[in-house]
């Protein structure tokens, strides 16, 4: 038999590395940037299996150059927006990602930057180094309350619960919004119209997809209140940054956060950039050692799970096992 053919597109943490190279011999991408798409498809092709991030598009055209020998594509993040899902679906091929262990960490950041933004964390750095504190005034720099004050979680997977749970915490009263999903620490489920016009902070925790795209857009941000801070950790796709500008621009709302934009990296010409009440950080929610470290074990086992023939500890797509069993 010969041996499988892997490709990896970065190197990631030696926890999932090293079980990958228990079993198989990868070719890894060594740079600190992405392959570009001629790389990645000219690295991936005749590959059995593909373990990549989220800056590689997998689409349907990557996965024919790949070859019908592709046995599974492993994601290491849960979202799984850069990958064709239903392209693979129908080449019968298992994608893998890393959902739960990341939780906490996300859920950590959309804190962080709630908290930030609302005491304006970063605004009061930078007035300090540029040498402008001249003494202690009632007046300086004030910001928000969290005690007593709503949060808004629009999406109430995993994350979205994890930020109510640390909300609890805090002594605010949570809103969410999210079809089907159950109450859990004490939030009370609400159409959006409500969740927007009652949340003092709103946080973003839906995946990006079609009907996602653009979901806070410039209707989105009128109904929220004038002293509210949007936060976003999903995905910069999910939000319409000119609609963005514009509303902080004009103080429609207090203030934003974000840790994750559309590109990826924003763009340095961005007017978001110029604006004091806008956090913003370089996609980094899942950014803690621990959390990369278990992702990559996460991601590794499901690329060793897919060559092995083996069902993926976490699959996207089920469904690709239903047409063979
Ligand atoms: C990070 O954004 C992830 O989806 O894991």
């Amino acid at each position: 038999m010969t041996r499988p053919k892997i490709f990896i597109t970065r190197i990631i943490p030696d926890l999932g590395l090293n079980l990958v190279k228990e079993h198989y011999l990868p070719d890894i991408w060594t740079h600190d940037l992405p392959p570009s798409r001629d790389e990645l498809i000219a690295r991936s092709r005749g590959v059995d299996g593909l373990l990549c991030l989220l800056t590689e598009k997998a689409d349907g055209e990557l996965m024919d150059a790949i070859g019908p020998q592709l046995k599974v594509i492993s994601n290491m993040a849960v979202g799984v927006d850069n990958i064709d899902v239903p392209a693979a679906t129908a080449r019968g091929i298992p994608v893998g990602n890393t959902p739960g262990v990341l939780t906490d960490a996300t859920a950590d950041q959309a804190f962080a930057l709630m908290l930030s933004a609302a005491r304006r964390i970063v605004e009061a750095d930078r007035f300090l180094k540029a040498g402008k504190w001249v003494t202690w005034h009632p007046s300086l720099l004030l910001g928000a309350d969290f005690a007593g004050s709503t949060l808004g979680i629009v999406g109430f997977g995993r994350i979205g619960q994890a930020v109510a749970k640390r909300a609890q915490g805090f002594d605010m009263r949570v809103l969410y919004h999210s079809p089907n999903a159950p109450p859990a620490y004490g939030a009370q489920p609400v159409d959006m119209d409500t969740l927007l016009r009652e949340s003092d902070f709103v946080s973003v925790h839906v995946p990006l997809k079609p009907e996602t795209k653009h979901l806070v857009n410039a209707e989105f941000l009128s109904k929220m209140k004038p002293n509210a801070v949007l936060v976003n950790t999903a995905r910069g796709g999910v939000l319409d940054q000119n609609a963005l500008y514009h509303a902080l621009k004009s103080n429609q709302i207090f203030a934003a956060a974000l840790d994750v934009t559309d590109p990826e990296p924003l763009s340095l010409d961005s007017p978001l950039l110029e604006l004091e009440n806008c956090i913003i950080v370089p996609h980094l929610g899942s950014a803690s050692k621990k959390t990369r470290d278990m992702m990559s074990l996460l991601a590794a086992q499901n690329l060793v799970a897919g060559l092995k023939g083996e069902r993926l500890p976490n699959c996207v797509n089920p469904e690709v096992y239903k047409a063979s069993s």
